[in-house]
């Protein structure tokens, strides 16, 4: 039997300017983790190969399930790359604590614990680029173009400072950051909310480059803020990245009453994480107003309240 883990990722700067060639920088968050176990099934022919997730509400043979389907394609891409062809039948089992379609990439992240768990299980070493290029594979399936910024914080588990298909850069926080997240329990996908960027920059599209590239430099500042440690520009920073996403319509009315709390109970900045339109928000934090801002954004009406340390 063997098991695997892996965490799910907050984006702190840059979601959809990423997708047009802007850099982002995100953050795994540890606390958080989608687990996978594989072991040889007591019933089967061999090589036969059951998924059962109960958090997912799955529960499938791949043999019989469409290529497209996230968990199927993962399991595949992986066997392929491990030249692995299990000569008994197996059973992998999935659990995550990652809110769905919420942001924190639990798409990303139940791919990879199961590439990390089958390989484990082959008794086979998969580098941190190859567990990314095969949960990248299944992010296309998820929403068509994505970046790659979620498998690619979450198969590194290190903050990273991303360009699509240019520069990858995990660094180390030099100080650790503190973070309260909420969700807003609305779900609207990443899919969804990246095409409504996309049709509504086909309209205008001078203005949402422009909005685009101050998004890049914002995502520059805070970069440079977070390799420095000193973090005292990083909350204005969010702030601003909000109101340009909100002037790119992924904001919701949700969103802005949570990060509206969170401001008023002390946080530094705050700002949607992810594609948007609802799921999870973010507000910068230090020990002394984190637990007041937890508690506003309950009163808010958040759910699913994160207090989190990165890169302690
Ligand atoms: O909501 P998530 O966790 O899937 O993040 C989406 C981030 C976007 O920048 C909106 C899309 C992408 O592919 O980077």
């Amino acid at each position: 039997m063997s098991l695997a883990d892996a965490s799910a990722k907050s984006i702190l700067f840059g979601e959809h300017a990423v997708v047009y060639g802007q850099p982002a920088i995100a953050v795994p968050l540890a606390s958080l983790r989608a687990h996978a176990q594989v072991q040889v099934h007591d019933y089967g022919d061999a090589g036969q190969i059951q998924i059962v997730s109960e958090d997912l509400h799955r529960q499938l043979w791949l043999h019989e399930c469409d290529p497209q389907d996230p968990l199927a394609a993962i399991v595949r891409l992986t066997l392929r790359e491990l030249e692995l062809q299990p000569d008994q039948p197996l059973l992998i089992t999935i659990r995550s604590d990652i809110p769905v379609r919420a942001g924190l990439g639990s798409g990303a992240a139940v791919s990879i614990a199961i590439t990390r768990a089958l390989a484990a299980f082959a008794d086979a070493e998969l580098t941190s680029p190859s567990v990314s290029r095969l949960a990248f594979e299944v992010e296309r399936i998820h929403h068509g173009s994505p970046s790659g910024i979620d498998n690619t914080v979450i198969a590194y588990e290190q903050p990273v400072y991303y360009i699509r298909d240019r520069t990858l850069q995990p660094f180390n926080l030099q100080t650790p950051l503190q973070l309260v997240l909420a969700d807003t329990g609305q779900r609207t996908g990443t899919a969804e909310a990246v095409a409504g960027v996309r049709s509504r920059r086909k309209r205008e599209p001078a203005k949402y480059d422009l909005i685009f590239e101050e998004i890049g430099g914002l995502v520059e500042q805070a970069h440079a803020s977070l390799l420095s440690g000193d973090h005292t520009a990083l909350g204005p920073l969010m702030n601003h990245n909000q109101e340009l996403l909100r002037s790119i319509g992924v904001s919701s009315s949700k969103l802005e009453g949570l990060i509206q709390a969170a401001l008023e109970a002390g946080a530094k900045g705050a700002k949607l994480t992810g594609a948007g339109n609802g799921g999870y928000m973010l507000a910068l934090v230090d020990k002394d107003s984190s637990a007041g801002v937890h508690t506003a954004l309950q009163e808010a009406g958040g759910a699913g309240i994160q207090e989190v340390e990165v890169g302690a």
